[in-house]
């Protein structure tokens, strides 16, 4: 049974600030189990109470999860004083929910961002031990070659010596500009670039098409976002 202060809910699904629905709940906007409330600290039961604000039933999902197609040019991140991050994409109302990614891409690449707020997930997904797999797309300037599979597959060692877990590189294409697909279970800085890079190569461009079981629905364009189906949610919570 899960007891929440009325206003902490409401601000949390995005009805407004706590001070704006404080107002609302004195204004009568609100109701529980049919009765109109004016207490702004009642604790009402989120799974059996029936909510309703502007006479709309509000349902009360603790966790969201977002799946985007970030665009090049964003930041992964949740606030910065210059650059426009991938939460500014959002609306007032997912924002209120203090959502934050998954992980970080590089602000030159593109695709898949999961966005939550539900930290614990967040957390199994990211940790080095549960090894879950990114699928990547990339493209290389130059050729790409058996030698480099196998070189991927043993690990790659950076310049400051550290080597890399064994990666799977799977090439589509082997000419002036390659294209590959890349598997990686880690997620350490500039990491494809890098592992590329400590092979005499220059990755161009790379785009996130997976992360353990769920796969960028290719019909959002980069910038657009939508709310994770429960099918996606179970296929994700299914990787770790
Ligand atoms: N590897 C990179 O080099 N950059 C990314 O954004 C993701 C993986």
């Amino acid at each position: 049974m899960a007891k929440m202060r009325i206003d902490k809910l409401l601000a949390n699904m995005g009805i407004g600030t706590r001070k704006e629905v404080k107002n609302f709940i004195k204004k009568g906007l609100v109701s529980v189990n049919g009765r109109i409330i004016k207490d702004n600290s009642l604790l009402v039961n989120t799974d059996l109470d029936t909510i309703l604000f502007e006479g709309k039933k509000i349902n009360y999902q603790e966790f969201i999860y977002i799946m985007m197609n970030k665009p090049q040019g964003i930041i992964s991140a949740t606030y910065d004083p210059i650059e426009k991050t991938v939460i500014d994409l959002l609306p007032n109302e997912l924002k209120a929910r203090h959502p934050f990614p998954v992980g970080r891409l590089d602000k030159d690449t593109e695709g898949l961002l999961i966005i939550t707020n539900d930290g614990e997930l967040a957390h199994k997904l990211l940790s080095p031990k549960k090894k879950v797999i990114k699928k990547y797309y990339v493209e290389i300037q130059g050729f790409v070659t058996e030698n480099d599979i196998d070189s991927f597959a043993k690990g790659i060692v950076f310049k400051d010596g550290y080597k890399t877990l064994p990666a799977k590189l799977e090439i589509l294409s082997s000419c002036d500009i390659s294209k590959v697909y890349v598997y990686i279970t880690e997620g350490k800085y500039h990491q494809i670039k890098r592992m590329f890079e400590s092979i005499g190569k220059k990755a161009i461009y790379l785009k996130r098409l997976a992360m353990g079981n769920l796969q960028l629905d290719e019909k959002l364009q980069p910038g657009e976002w939508r709310i994770l189906s429960d099918q996606e949610l179970y296929l994700l919570k299914n990787s770790i």
